[in-house]
């Protein structure tokens, strides 16, 4: 067998190195070598059988099939499941849950006939059936192993043939071949590679965890967000119980859904209604909050948006925008002074998504202005009132999409009037809906006297 060597190569300029140096030789730039397995020896070994092009009707794709986890949410996220021999990169802060889904994960698809393998790298096996013994996710065709040598788990793969793999976490994994730490770049760039060619090979769906920095990027990982088939991210409000799972990358279809669930004793459970959840703690009759509807994925989500609006004693006032887009908060605050004659922008001004999650939606605009405003003037908004609109640099408010969705869970909410854009053409039951063509009439509908 040919003897595996390493090089070094630079990630800029793609100089290739026999030794580690602090400044690539090519292009001079610093600490931009990453040790990798030499490309040459690959391929000096005759080409494999070299593929056949066909045409595209006669490509067969029904092992492309997803199947269902078994877990609700999960499965709502995938669109449907997982695909065998995809991989999917879990991604979340250390603490956050990504232990206890996927562990969850492979006791549910158990119960429906996938069998499952959880090796895991940073708690011994004793530890994991413990936590399993609690999840309720003991099964006999669940197996553990505490391993982080590579080879060693590609061995067990090949003996025990499980139709999901997690590998818990893919930072702990370690090639022997390569001289760098587990965790480094190189290590977990070439043990996710080796890992995904065996998938693709043998038809496991293969799950692997990813710790995120404090700065929300996976750290390592990030190099694998283009060899891997889906990136999910966990994240949430560690203190309220609430996580989030997202698809930030999806080859086998849509990234815009949401899975909602809740950590208490028993682990991970579906959220039945968020709405209810995420309003559970809003206290009515204060200034500064504003509720907005709004649709993540297909599923419609009411969300309190505060704002708290406080005199600057700084020549460059505060603005702090949580789980809101730190851009589009300073836009709101520069089309309220300018087009709706609200003196705001010498104020400092923190503006907050409540519950831990992030809105993206621009349907939450009208509502993060009159959050605003409200917190300005000290007045509270009505309270069964619900905003919405994305509002333009004119101040003008714009058509958002899914505004029946919105309205109705709205109305199942308890609220009976809703500010909306002036185009809007729908009837909801006990929902009175008071057309804005501006931010500037929106605020005269929401009781502001100028
Ligand atoms: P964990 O899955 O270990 O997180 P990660 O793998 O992302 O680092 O989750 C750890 C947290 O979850 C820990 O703070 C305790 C909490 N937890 C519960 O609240 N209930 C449970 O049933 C379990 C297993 C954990
Ligand atoms: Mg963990």
């Amino acid at each position: 067998m040919a003897k595996t060597r390493t090089v070094y190569r630079c990630s800029d300029c793609g100089t290739a190195s026999p030794k580690w140096t602090g400044r690539c030789d090519g292009c001079g730039e610093w600490n931009t070598l990453v040790e990798e397995l030499d490309v040459r020896a690959a391929t000096s070994t005759p080409l494999s059988p070299a593929s056949t092009p066909q045409p595209m009707d006669e490509v067969t794709h029904e092992d492309a099939a997803a199947r269902s986890t078994g877990l609700t949410e999960v499965d709502r996220v995938l669109g449907g499941g997982l695909v065998p021999g995809s991989v999917t990169l879990v991604g979340g802060e250390p603490g956050i849950g990504k232990s206890t889904l996927l562990l969850q994960l492979l006791g549910a698809a158990a119960k429906t006939g996938l069998r499952g393998l959880y090796v895991s790298g940073e708690e011994s096996a004793a530890q994991v059936r413990g936590r399993a013994d609690r999840l309720a996710a003991v099964h006999a065709d669940v197996w553990l192993v505490a391993e982080t040598v590579l080879p060693h788990i590609v061995g067990h793969l090949e003996e025990i043939k499980p139709d999901l793999v997690v590998i818990d976490s893919v930072q702990t994994l370690h090639d022997p071949v390569l001289a760098s730490a587990p965790g480094s770049v190189a290590q977990v760039r070439e043990c996710a590679h080796t890992l995904v060619q065996h998938a693709k090979r043998v038809g496991t769906a293969v799950l692997l965890v990813g710790h995120v920095t404090k700065e929300g990027t996976l750290a390592g990982p990030r190099v694998l967000e283009h060899v891997v088939d889906t990136v999910l991210e966990f994240d949430g409000d560690r203190q309220h119980g609430l996580r989030l799972l997202r698809a930030s990358k999806h080859r086998f279809g849509p990234t815009n859904e949401v899975g909602l669930l809740q950590m208490d004793g028993a682990g991970l459970a579906p959220v039945d209604d968020p709405s209810g959840l995420f309003l559970a703690d809003r206290v009515t009759g204060v200034s500064g909050s504003a509720i907005v509807p709004t649709v993540d994925g297909n599923r419609p989500l009411l969300i309190e948006l505060q704002a708290l609006v406080a005199q600057s004693q700084l020549t460059n006032p505060r603005r702090s925008a949580q789980g809101i887009d730190q851009g589009r908060l300073a836009m709101l605050l520069a089309v309220l002074e300018r087009r709706c004659g609200v003196a705001v922008m010498a104020n400092d001004v923190y503006a907050l998504a409540v519950g831990g999650t992030k809105v993206t939606d621009p349907g939450a605009d009208a509502a993060v202005a009159l959050a605003i405003l409200s917190s300005l003037t000290g007045q509270p908004l009505p309270d069964d009132l619900v905003v919405i609109g994305e509002v333009g640099l004119g101040g003008e408010l714009r058509h958002v999409g899914h505004l029946e969705r919105r309205l109705t869970e709205s109305a199942r909410m308890g609220f009976r009037r809703a500010i909306v854009p002036k185009a809007a053409n729908v009837d909801v039951r006990e929902l009175e809906l008071l057309r804005a063509p501006t931010l500037r009439a929106a605020v005269a509908l929401a009781g502001f006297v100028e």
